[in-house]
């Protein structure tokens, strides 16, 4: 019967659609608290950080049991943010600098892991990633740091992808050998853990992201920034307001990189449920699992066997921002999946050293196979706490009736 479907022999079953992600369910369980904390902004008028965003920084501190939590405007500035205030790159400067600090990162995550480096005046260098995290991989990094130039590399910017942290006992290890800053990209892995300690407090600064589709998400752009270092807080609460500490006294370069007052009493509200909601992640990450395996269409280690599911290491507390697999003839499936109104994204379709923006760079493809191998075989379907189990079951068997 399912291998009929997908040669069009007989009409595909018509489904409710699975929407990649459906925040309308989030706000319906919030909708008064969210709107009374809209309310008490507006009738404070009082727009742009002040008491609202100090009880988010609050909050997140607590939360993620960091010393310094500071908002800001966007995950992307946020990066910026614990770049600048590490003393990496030249952007609060405004005199000449001969050579340019680099960073390492992932040549597999958003943009703005790469980019940020760059707008701090930095230059990005890539290490290929672990296939089993889609995470920097350590021996990467090792060998990249062989290759450099001694001095030239001043930090590493690993990404936690997808909501699971990357290997920081070895990444620490190389980071302290070299006194090289360490600046989690923890945009996608609120409340994530790596041997128990929260993603956020494993580096010297880390970078939060609450754009609208993450695990914890503002109704529009939003970011963070926390530390352990008191030096490197006050630099980033300066520099998000123009590098000013007394008004209209401008120390160095800094940036608009200010959060909204509404955005800070939404975050609040939202706040208090993340842990849970991380949780629920979880249980659907682990049904997901339940029913590919079920199905019999999960293979071990490639996609030549079927579907590889997604492996957490034992030492991270995986959040499940995303649930990602590797597919075999993944373009194809994605299509079939959209037809029947079933939801799934690619995150990334480029790897960043292969991104039109940055081919000053001078990579080439097959410089970092696993990154690019990666690009063409994974595909994110959806996950979040509202999902339901027939929409679980609705996806899992539509990927059955594909590949049978
Ligand atoms: C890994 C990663 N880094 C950085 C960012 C940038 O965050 P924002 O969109 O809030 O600027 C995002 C989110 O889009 C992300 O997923």
């Amino acid at each position: 019967m399912a291998a009929l479907y997908h040669e069009s022999i007989v009409p595909r079953p018509v489904l409710d659609p699975v929407p990649m992600l459906d925040l309308t369910r989030q706000y319906a369980g919030l909708r008064e608290e969210i709107l009374e904390a809209v309310t008490r902004v507006c009738d404070s008028q009082a727009f742009i950080l002040g008491p609202e965003v100090e009880a988010f920084e609050s909050g997140v501190a607590k939360a993620c049991s960091a010393p310094f939590a500071i908002a800001c405007a966007s995950g992307t500035d946020a990066l910026w943010l614990a770049l600048a205030a590490s003393g990496i790159g030249n952007s609060t400067e405004t005199g000449e600098s001969s050579s340019r600090d680099a960073v390492i990162t992932s040549p597999f995550s958003f943009f703005a892991s790469a980019s940020a480096i760059l707008r701090a005046g930095a230059v990005p260098v890539f290490a290929d990633i672990d296939p089993r995290t889609f995470n920097l991989s350590a021996e990467s990094v090792g060998e990249v740091l062989r290759g450099v130039s001694g001095g030239k590399v001043r930090g590493i910017l690993p990404v936690h992808l997808y909501g699971q942290c990357a290997d920081f006992d070895v990444l620490k290890k190389v980071a302290e050998g070299r006194g090289l800053a360490l600046v989690e990209d923890a945009a996608q892995a609120f409340g994530a853990t790596w041997k128990g300690q929260m993603a956020g407090t494993l580096g010297t600064a880390a970078a939060f992201s609450f754009y609208p589709t993450k695990n914890l998400s503002a109704m529009g752009d939003a970011g963070l920034v926390t530390t352990s270092d008191q030096r490197i807080a006050e630099r980033v609460r300066s520099l998000r307001s123009h590098g000013m500490t007394r008004r209209y006294y401008h120390d160095e370069l800094g940036w608009n990189a200010r959060m909204d007052a509404v955005q800070a009493a939404i975050l609040s509200v939202k706040l208090k449920h993340v842990a849970g909601w991380n949780e629920q992640r979880c249980q659907k990450a682990a049904r997901y699992d339940d029913l590919f395996r079920g199905a019999g269409l999960a293979g071990e280690n490639s996609v030549g066997e079927g579907i590889v599911l997604p492996w957490t290491d034992p030492r991270a507390q995986h959040v499940f921002h995303q649930f990602v697999i590797r597919a075999p003839r993944r373009n194809a499936l994605r299509e079939y999946l959209a037809e029947l109104g079933i939801g799934s994204e690619i995150y990334y379709p480029v790897p960043l050293h292969l991104q039109d923006a940055l081919a000053g760079l001078g990579y080439r493809p097959g410089d970092f196979p696993e990154a690019e191998r990666a690009a063409r075989e994974v595909l994110a379907l959806p996950i979040y706490p509202e999902l339901r189990e027939d929409e679980q079951q609705a996806v899992v068997d539509a990927i059955r009736a594909f590949y049978a």
